[in-house]
C-alpha cells in the first residue's frame, strides 16, 4: 500500500531559459490510477521520468511510500516503467525480456519462471515466449512490455504513453488491459498521455497539465462536469465544447449572458457575484451533446445554418454558422437537417458552463 509525492518539483533543463515544470505538487494515493494528460510538450514525460529517477529534479522532493527517492538510482526505486518504444532487448526472447528485472534483483529461477509464466499466461503471451521480439507484432511487443513490468511487482507502475503506436481498435482492448492488470495488482501507477479518452477511461484521478502548471485535479466526472478553466473545457470531450463570447449582463439581481443572438440566464452562485463586478466579458460553454434540435421547456434558443454534416453512424455532427460563431451539434442520425437549412438549437441554461473572459477561469 504506497503512495506517491511530489513536492515542489521543478525542472530546469541545462540551456533553456524556461523552467519545463516551474513547481509541481501531486499526491497519489495507495493504489489510485493516476493520468497526467496535456498537450505534447507539456512536461508529462519530464515529470514520469524524474519518478522514475531517470532524470534529476532541479528542487523538489520525491516520495515513495514516505521514503525520500529524489536522489535514488532508478533500480533502488521499487518502481517499474513501460515506455512508448516498447524498449524491448532484441537480441533476448520474450521470456528472456520478461525475466531480465527479476535476474537483476538475484529472483531464484524457479520464482522467476513461475511468474514470468503467470503473468504470459495472462497477457496471451505464452505462446510466444520463446520468441524474439522483431517476430512480434506491435501489439504483442507492447504486452511483452507491459509483461516484464508487471513481473517484477513494483509499488509503483510508470506508464509513458504505452499505447501511441497502436492502431485504434488494438489501443481499446490494451487499455482495458491496462485497466485490468491494474485493479488486480492493486498497485499504485502513474499514467502518461495526451489522449483525453485514456485518461477518462482510465484514471481514478486525472491531472490536467499545460505548459509545467497543473490546470485541475479531480476525478473524470468532476474534470467533465466542472471544468476549473477554458483549457480543460476544450481539452475534454469530442467534438470540442463551444464557445460563445458574451456580455455579463445585470438587471436587478439576475445575470445573463449576452451576445449576437442569444441571451441566456445565468445562475452564478451570491458568492462569486462581488468578484463579477469587475468582469464584464465572459465565455459561455456549452457541451455539443446539450445542444437540441428539439425544444423540451425552459431553454434558450440560437439559430444558425448547417455548414456541415458529419455521419457517425448512430449520430450526426452538425456545424453551424450562427451569429454568436461557430456551433457544434451531436444529434441523431435520423433527424440531422441539411447543409444550407437554417435551424434552431435550445439549450439548457443550467447546461452551460461560464468562464472569465480574460482570465478564463471558471465563475
Ligand atoms: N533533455 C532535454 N533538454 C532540453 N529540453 C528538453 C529535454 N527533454 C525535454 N525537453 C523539453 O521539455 C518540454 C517538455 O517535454 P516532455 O516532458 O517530453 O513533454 P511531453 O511528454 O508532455 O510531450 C518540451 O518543450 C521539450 O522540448
Ligand atoms: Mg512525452
Amino acid at each position: 500500500m504506497c503512495d506517491l509525492e511530489l513536492k515542489g518539483i521543478r525542472k530546469l533543463y541545462d540551456g533553456v531559459a524556461r523552467p519545463v515544470i516551474p513547481s509541481l505538487d501531486l499526491t497519489i494515493g495507495a493504489r489510485q490510477m493516476v493520468v497526467l494528460v496535456g498537450p505534447s510538450g507539456c512536461g508529462k514525460s519530464t515529470t514520469l521520468r524524474m519518478v522514475a529517477g531517470l532524470e534529476e529534479p532541479t528542487a523538489g522532493t520525491i516520495l515513495i511510500d514516505g521514503r525520500d527517492v529524489t536522489h535514488l538510482p532508478p533500480a533502488e526505486r521499487d518502481i517499474a516503467m513501460v515506455f512508448q518504444s516498447y524498449a524491448l532487448y532484441p537480441h533476448m526472447t520474450v521470456f528472456e525480456n520478461m525475466a531480465f528485472g527479476l535476474r537483476i534483483k538475484n529472483v531464484a529461477e524457479a520464482e522467476i519462471k513461475r511468474r514470468v509464466v503467470t503473468v504470459a499466461q495472462s497477457l496471451g503471451l505464452e505462446p510466444y515466449l520463446e520468441r524474439r521480439p522483431k517476430a512480434l507484432s506491435g501489439g504483442q511487443r507492447q504486452r511483452v512490455a507491459i509483461g516484464r513490468a508487471v513481473v517484477r511487482q513494483p509499488k509503483v507502475f510508470l506508464f509513458d504513453e504505452p499505447l501511441s503506436n497502436l492502431d485504434a481498435k488494438l489501443r481499446g482492448d490494451m487499455r482495458r488491459e491496462i485497466a485490468r492488470i491494474h485493479q488486480s495488482s492493486q498497485a499504485t501507477a502513474m499514467y502518461v498521455t495526451h489522449d483525453q479518452i485514456e485518461a477518462m477511461t482510465l484514471a481514478d484521478q486525472i491531472v490536467v497539465l499545460k505548459d509545467g502548471v497543473v490546470q485541475q485535479i479531480g476525478t473524470p466526472v468532476e474534470i467533465y462536469e466542472q471544468p476549473a478553466n477554458r483549457f480543460v473545457a476544450g481539452f475534454f470531450g469530442t467534438p470540442t465544447m463551444n464557445f460563445l463570447s458574451a456580455d455579463l449582463a445585470q438587471t436587478g439581481e439576475q445575470h445573463a449572458a449576452r451576445g449576437p443572438g442569444f441571451e441566456i440566464p445565468l445562475a452564478l452562485s451570491p458568492s462569486l457575484r462581488p468578484a463579477q463586478s469587475a468582469v464584464d466579458r465572459i465565455v459561455v460553454g456549452i457541451r455539443p451533446e446539450r445542444l437540441s434540435l428539439e425544444k423540451r421547456g425552459g431553454e434558450v434558443s440560437l439559430s444558425g445554418a448547417v455548414a456541415m454534416r458529419e455521419v457517425l453512424g448512430a449520430e450526426v455532427v452538425l456545424h453551424l454558422e450562427s451569429d454568436a460563431g461557430p456551433l457544434t451539434v451531436r444529434t441523431d442520425a435520423g433527424s440531422a437537417p441539411r447543409p444550407g437549412d437554417t435551424v434552431q438549437v435550445w439549450l439548457d441554461p443550467r447546461a452551460i458552463h461560464v468562464f472569465h473572459g480574460q482570465t478564463e477561469v471558471r465563475l
